[in-house]
């Protein structure tokens, strides 16, 4: 598989997304050219229905372009069938969603075990004591044998970012992680994730139309009706 430099690890060229919808064809996304480096913070900004939830699935490679290319860590995932893209995913992301995506009958151990178990050379001892690490990393000691019913929605959120972490992922993608939280809950959760991007030196790609949270990220990115516009706006962290 063709690899590109390793310090890149999202590239796009002219990614379009176009949906049958009825008898419309949807332009969600429009010819996007973009580039994310390693262990960088970008926040996804704009509009509601502006396509940011369709691009960040697609640079998770959960989803295919309908044109143009996508790789994600070296992966050309525009090339790649659902087993092969969901392989890529295990190897290499991590991923928190606004509505956390526990499983409800697992403890919060065993939802962060999840995708250890998915994994080559997987060792139960091995894999237990990696997840116990990273739910105290996140602030969870007590909470381990407790299933989400009686979680609260930031304890919640505490546990998916556990998961979303402990396969040592290069990229952990959140979908407006702190859109079902009250203001102080969602602070909390917004520097979590910022200081296990600094921690663990992963990249972090954001999806938030909180302008106070997207201005905390090292670049924004404005989606407009499934264009890029100010790509290249920098900010110094
Ligand atoms: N499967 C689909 N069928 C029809 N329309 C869709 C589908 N997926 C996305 N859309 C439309 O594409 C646009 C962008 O959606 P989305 O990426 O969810 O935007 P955002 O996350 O910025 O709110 C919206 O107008 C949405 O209704
Ligand atoms: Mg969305």
């Amino acid at each position: 598989m063709p690899q590109k430099p390793q310090q890149q690890v999202i590239h796009t060229k002219n990614l379009s997304q176009v949906i049958q919808f009825h008898d419309q064809q949807l332009h969600v996304l429009r010819s996007i050219d973009l580039t994310i480096f390693a262990q960088e913070q970008v926040a996804i900004t704009g509009r509601s229905g502006s396509g940011k939830s369709t691009l960040l699935g697609i640079l998770a490679a959960l989803d295919q372009p309908t044109e143009g290319e996508v790789w994600l860590c070296g992966a050309a995932i525009h090339q790649l069938n659902e087993e092969q893209r969901a392989r890529v995913r295990l190897e290499n992301i991590g991923f928190v969603f606004q509505s956390f995506q526990l499983l409800p009958h697992l403890t919060a151990l065993d939802n962060v075990l999840l995708p250890l178990r998915l994994q080559k050379n997987y060792d139960y001892k091995v894999a237990k004591k990696q997840a116990i690490e990273m739910l105290q990393r996140v602030g969870l000691v007590r909470q381990i044998m407790q299933t989400p019913k009686v979680l609260s929605g930031g304890e919640q959120q505490r546990v998916a970012i556990a998961r979303a972490l402990v396969t040592q992922p290069k990229v952990v993608f959140a979908d407006e992680p702190t859109g079902n939280l009250d203001g102080e809950t969602a602070r909390e959760i917004e520097q979590l994730l910022f200081q296990m991007n600094r921690e663990l030196g992963t990249t972090l790609v954001l999806v938030t139309h909180d302008p106070k949270l997207a201005a905390q990220c090292q670049r924004q990115i404005y989606l407009a009706d499934g264009r890029l516009e100010d790509q290249l706006q920098y900010q110094e962290a």
